[in-house]
């Protein structure tokens, strides 16, 4: 028996407003046509009024404790990713924390920006599977749209809002059929902060700032930087691509899941993509990709899939899960 970190329900949550690439055309020197063929994207959700990165995360979480039928008492660990806090401080994870009523546990927030939900499961497996908590609440949550520089056609057409969460706990499985996360990997190479990044901050700027990206380099090192850390992700797990049931991409753009997997050999037919629907929420995109297959019916208990993420830094990382 392995001591492992099982996922036992997701949730994700979306703002009210839909905005479809027909409605930022009327904003924005932009079309359909050109959204649709350079991306994928169709739709997005913006949040609107009272709508906050904490309030869409608890709604998250709490669809996520529902499908686990676990009560908010029994999680003993939040960590919220998050690139889009409600405040500078303190971490949106507490808020998240209060609005469920739990008034002690161990909570903050990750900031990787697109990678961060594949950051957070990480740091969560490791403290579950060391015994520091015991039942985790895993929430990748966004409010990109507040970033956006609304003039920048080449970038504010890319981005949505959303939230998703998982449940996971610490339980002893079988080491060969087990369900729970069997191998990850994270990177970070801070060399490429100008390529894709934020032009604020509260020790800079004093400022939020608005996020700016070349986006062709971007592109490049995504399909580069993702099938390498599926292939380390895959053989540290001894499997092959042919193996996964699902891959659960970060959802940034619908030519670069394309690319990775003709690169990595793996079927069209089994990757899972919302980019249509969501765009590129960030953090939010891989728990928010996961929850819909899971919701849908494609992704079952026992399923391999693979979870991978790359965005500013950049960072990037992957994972395996018996789900
Ligand atoms: N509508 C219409 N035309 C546009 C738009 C728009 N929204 N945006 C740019 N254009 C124009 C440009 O001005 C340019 O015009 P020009 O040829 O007259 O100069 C033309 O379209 C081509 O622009 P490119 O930037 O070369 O277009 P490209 O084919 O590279 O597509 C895109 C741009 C979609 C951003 C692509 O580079 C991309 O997807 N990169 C990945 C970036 C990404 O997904 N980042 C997310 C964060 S990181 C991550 O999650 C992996």
């Amino acid at each position: 028996m392995t001591l492992r970190s099982v996922f036992l329900g997701t949730g994700s949550a979306l703002p009210r407003r839909r905005v479809t690439n027909a409605e930022l055309a009327l904003q924005v020197d932009t079309s359909d046509e050109w959204i649709v063929a350079r991306t994928g994207i169709r739709d997005r959700y913006i949040a609107g009024e009272g709508e906050t990165t904490a309030s869409l995360a608890t709604d998250a979480a709490r669809a996520a404790l529902a499908a686990a039928n676990v009560a908010p008492g029994e999680i003993d660990l939040i960590i919220l990713a998050t690139a889009t806090p409600d405040q500078t401080f303190p971490a949106s994870a507490t808020i998240v924390q209060a609005s469920l009523g739990i008034n002690d546990c161990i909570a903050f927030d990750v900031a990787a920006v697109c990678s961060g939900f594949l950051y957070a499961v990480t740091v969560a497996d490791n403290m579950l599977r060391g015994g520091a908590a015991k039942t985790a609440l895993v929430i990748g949550a966004e409010t990109m749209s507040r970033l956006l520089d609304w003039e920048d056609r080449a970038t504010c057409v890319l981005f949505g809002d959303g939230a998703g969460a998982v449940v996971l706990r610490a339980q002893e499985t079988d080491d060969a059929t087990g369900r729970g996360i069997l191998a990850s990997r994270l990177h970070a190479d801070g060399r490429y902060n100008a390529l894709l990044n934020v032009d604020g901050g509260p020790s800079t700027t004093g400022t939020v700032g608005k996020l700016r990206m070349k986006g062709q380099d971007v592109f490049r090192h995504a399909v580069v930087n993702l099938a390498g850390v599926m292939r380390e992700v895959l053989e540290s797990a001894g499997l092959v691509a042919n193996d996964i049931d699902w891959l659960v991409p970060h959802q940034a753009n619908a030519r670069i899941l394309d690319a990775t997997a003709r690169k990595l050999g793996l079927d069209p037919a089994r990757i899972v993509v919302t980019v249509d629907r969501h765009a590129n929420t960030s953090a939010a995109s891989v728990p928010l990709a996961l929850d819909t297959a899971v919701r849908d019916g494609r992704i079952k208990p026992g399923d391999l899939i693979v979870l991978e993420a790359m965005g500013g830094g950049f960072t990037w990382g992957a994972c395996v899960v018996r789900y």
